[in-house]
């Protein structure tokens, strides 16, 4: 068979990605330009300033891609592109540039949806990894947990109601002063605190349920860091970001692990950049190991925002016919298993 060159563009957040993928799983390139110290001094993602440095950035990555995977725009099979769910000024800038190389070379072009490709950085990192089996999705953006049936198929056994889980980590660490991103952060701090120090609230919902809620423990951890500084006591960042991290990560793995059981998956996969937490991975493995269940994560780097996973996702598309009109629109709100 041959080859199947795809080109990748990301460009839903802060990050503007492109990336060449051989057919879908090896990575020829992966070029990422991160924001974060551009938005670092307004503690989060400004969407008009994101935006106007990914048109800036976006030609000098293309080219860093191109060269680095050592190819020539007339080798690409197809163009695999972020069309949502994200900022729609930063999505629109990929797409449109994607749009317009598909018709300057007559390729076809996939619409790709982020949250997709987030799931498909396991098939990246891990040649052998085949559907069936359980992801949780957890970014800054999304908390899901997803049974993947096929390529590009989804059951979706829950979401978050309200916060999704690296937002509640860019919360936490922007109420105590610590930067941006915060979940990085959190995690680092986690491994110097005591993780029983203070006693935040699991929030599991539902006996049955298998959604997410963070708002509350949100709640919990503000109310704490005001109760201590009202009664001048001292706060211990460390215990505070362990304690807190605990309690996100413990809800995570407990159902997690239930939808593992419910659908008698032995493979569980985390995604999303708070994939990259190694509280959450270290919980995750110990709870499956002694249930047999095989845990399987990207490394740090395609955890979070980029191109090559969207390329993934975008080649298995293209491989079953799922094409896109040259007139497809970015969708800031785009839904998991929306095509
Ligand atoms: O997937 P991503 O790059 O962007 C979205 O699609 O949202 O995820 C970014 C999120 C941020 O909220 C960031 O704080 C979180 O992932 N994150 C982490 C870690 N690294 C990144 N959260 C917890 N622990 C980490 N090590
Ligand atoms: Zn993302």
């Amino acid at each position: 068979m041959e080859n199947i060159i795809t080109l990748a563009i990301e460009t839903s957040c802060d990050e503007t990605s492109i990336g060449v993928l051989k057919n879908g799983r090896e990575i020829l390139s992966n070029r990422i330009s991160s924001q974060i110290e551009l938005h670092k001094k307004f503690g989060g993602v400004v969407p008009e300033v994101a935006s106007r440095k990914h048109i800036e950035t976006i030609d000098y990555i293309l080219d860093d891609a191109l060269k680095e995977a050592n190819i020539s725009l007339n080798d690409i099979d197809n163009i695999a592109v972020t069309y949502g769910p994200g900022l729609v000024g930063a999505l629109l800038v990929g797409l449109s540039y994607g749009k317009a190389l598909a018709y300057a070379l007559d390729k076809p072009l996939v619409g790709v949806n982020h949250i997709e490709g987030h799931i498909n950085a396991n098939f990246i990192e891990h040649p052998e990894l085949e559907p069936p089996f359980v992801c949780l999705i957890v970014s800054g953006g999304h908390s899901h947990l997803v049974y993947i049936k096929d390529y590009g198929e989804y059951e979706i056994l829950g979401r978050t109601r309200d916060d999704a889980a690296g937002e509640a980590f860019d919360k936490i660490a922007r109420a105590m002063n610590l930067g941006y991103p915060g979940g990085p952060i959190i995690d680092e701090l986690s491994k110097e605190g005591n993780k029983d120090a203070v006693n935040f609230p699991r929030v599991y919902l539902e006996e049955d349920s298998f959604d997410f809620s963070f708002s509350g423990l949100k709640s919990a951890v503000l109310n704490y860091l005001n109760n201590q500084k009202q009664k001048d006591l001292d706060i211990v960042v460390e215990d505070v970001a362990a304690s807190f991290q605990q309690a996100v990560i413990e809800v995570l793995v407990n159902k997690t692990l239930r939808a593992a059981n419910l659908k008698n998956s032995n493979i569980i996969t985390i995604a999303g950049g708070v994939a990259a937490n190694e509280g959450l991975r270290k919980l995750m493995e110990e709870k499956a190991k002694g249930l047999g269940i095989d845990v399987k994560y990207p490394s740090k780097i395609l955890c979070t925002d980029n191109a090559a996973m969207i390329g993934c996702a975008g080649y298995y598309d293209y491989i079953k016919g799922r094409i896109s009109d040259l007139d497809l629109n970015a969708v800031p709100n785009l839904k998991l298993g929306d095509k």
